[in-house]
């Protein structure tokens, strides 16, 4: 293992599509880091298979174990400090986590949502989008503050409703993309051009508005 390389650490709840996205960045060469734990807030999901098989050390922190939300919150955050990590990555991690753990760790969390925010923060984002006829949808790479989907968002990726659109079409459609570029975002971050001090700063840069791509 490469010691300059930056140490990301990943939190899941489910199927963890997205952490394979990343898993196979570092694999292939293109993303310059080391997932050092892959933690996750549900047992048995297939995210925690995933970072198993490949030889990535697991955590899993049950709500039921903690007298509260801040109790696990500090559980977790000790252990990412054993861990030493440069960054957290938010991969559907489904629990918002509470203002002590976010202000530890201010301007090392970043979150994958999907929608375009302020837009639909929270569940069920396609089915809105859907109904209300909205003629595109993406997701937001945004860093992490109390605010459940809140903190600058940091880039966009549009993605155009097509009239033949159902929910399933539509989230595949714009998970593909998730996957392609929240890999590319945590690069910029572990290169150093993507950092955080009190606001996002972009190639030294403050970033006044998200960096947006948009598909055809
Ligand atoms: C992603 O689509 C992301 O937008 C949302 O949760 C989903 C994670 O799915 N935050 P998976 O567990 O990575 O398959």
């Amino acid at each position: 293992m490469s010691s300059n390389k930056k140490r990301i650490a990943v939190l899941i709840s489910g199927e963890g599509q997205t952490l394979q996205a990343i898993i196979n960045a570092c694999n292939a060469g293109k993303l310059n880091a080391d997932i050092v734990t892959v933690i996750s807030n549900k047992a048995d999901v297939y995210g925690l298979q995933r970072a198993k098989n490949a030889n990535i050390p697991t955590h899993t922190f049950l709500r039921k174990s903690y007298a509260d939300n801040q109790q696990m919150d500090m559980a977790i955050a000790d252990i990412l400090e054993q861990y030493q990590v440069d960054l957290i990555v938010l991969a559907g991690y489904m629990k918002i986590l509470t203002a002590t753990f976010t202000q530890r760790f201010e301007g090392k969390i970043l979150n994958i949502h999907p929608s375009l925010l302020p837009k639909y923060p929270g569940l069920h984002t396609y089915q809105r989008a859907l109904e209300n006829h909205d003629s595109e949808h993406g997701f937001s790479i945004h860093f992490v503050n109390e605010e459940m989907d809140g903190g600058q968002v940091v880039f966009q990726c549009k993605v155009p409703i097509l009239a033949t659109d159902d929910e399933d079409s539509l989230c595949n459609r714009v998970k593909q993309y998730e996957q392609r570029y929240y890999p590319q975002v945590i690069g910029w971050f572990v290169e150093g051009r993507l950092s955080y001090h009190s606001e996002a700063y972009f190639d030294d840069k403050p970033l006044t508005s998200p960096i947006v791509e948009y598909q055809e």
